[in-house]
């Protein structure tokens, strides 16, 4: 079902005392009364117990960051979707571009790791997104359609319903360049057509759709105020309890 979202993706980033002292103050800050959307936390794996202990007693859920293709098995240093379920984790993000482009994660590794998290009931967030110099060519509309085909598209109506999905253009990861609101809204409206056509407008209308890259306290609500972004998952604005807490409120 469609929800506002704000996730945050905390990637390779603070100590176990610095995450600690995030998420309690995350914990603290974060009030049911004037949130208007859901809120995600995606710290690094190790962190994973201990910020779920902190969502026991706080208005957010949690998600990891990444889960193993595979199942259960000879796989060193993977870690199963049925290991993420057994700690009750609601998220994983999945196809995030540093993966694609550190990692060389493929669309059908991507595909996978979809599957893994469906058969343990949990939501991927799907994040799709093109590099600057495929948006100055103007082919950012056939590379994320790309992406969502081959990734995405293999899914059931009924498997589908349970993705979240996140644009982040590659060129405002990090980097400060925001993507516009008129922008976001265009590829957002793009994206969901794509699921009407695909699926249907019911399952288009259901969908989530984050938005990700250099989202920030000052720009979120000129970006969430656009019919199609439904949300954001934020990188290094979630570091900082009080942007985080800022962010979620922009609704
Ligand atoms: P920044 O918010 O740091 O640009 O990162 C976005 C992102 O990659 C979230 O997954």
């Amino acid at each position: 079902m469609r929800k506002n979202i704000v996730a945050g993706n905390w990637k390779m980033n603070k100590t176990f005392e610095e995450a600690e002292e995030l998420v309690s103050k995350l914990a603290n800050g974060f009030d049911k009364k004037y949130l208007k959307c859901e809120v995600v936390i995606c710290p690094p794996s190790p962190y994973l117990e201990m910020v779920s202990d902190y969502a026991e007693e706080s208005v957010f859920d949690v998600g990891a960051q990444n889960v193993s293709e595979y199942e259960n098995g000879a796989y060193t240093g993977e870690i199963s979707a049925e290991m993420l379920s057994s700690i009750e984790l609601e998220y994983c993000i999945v196809g995030h571009s540093e993966r694609r482009k550190y990692f060389n994660e493929s669309n059908s590794q991507i595909s996978a790791k979809i599957d893994r998290l469906l058969d343990f009931g949990i939501h991927p967030i799907f994040c799709c997104g093109e590099v600057l110099n495929e948006r100055e060519k103007g082919i950012q509309f056939d590379v994320i359609k790309s992406q969502i085909a081959k990734s995405l598209f293999l899914l059931n109506k009924d498997e589908f319903s349970n993705i979240v999905m996140a644009y982040e253009p590659v060129w405002a990861i990090g980097t400060g360049k925001t993507a516009k609101p008129e922008q976001a809204q265009e590829m957002h409206a793009f994206i969901r057509s794509l699921i009407a056509e695909h699926y249907d407008n019911e399952t288009a209308n259901n969908t989530t759709i984050l938005y990700g890259g250099s989202c920030n306290a000052k720009n979120a609500h000129e970006l969430f105020a656009n019919n199609d972004v439904d949300g954001g998952l934020i990188g290094g604005a979630s570091l900082k309890a009080q942007d985080f807490i800022a962010i979620a409120k922009s609704f």
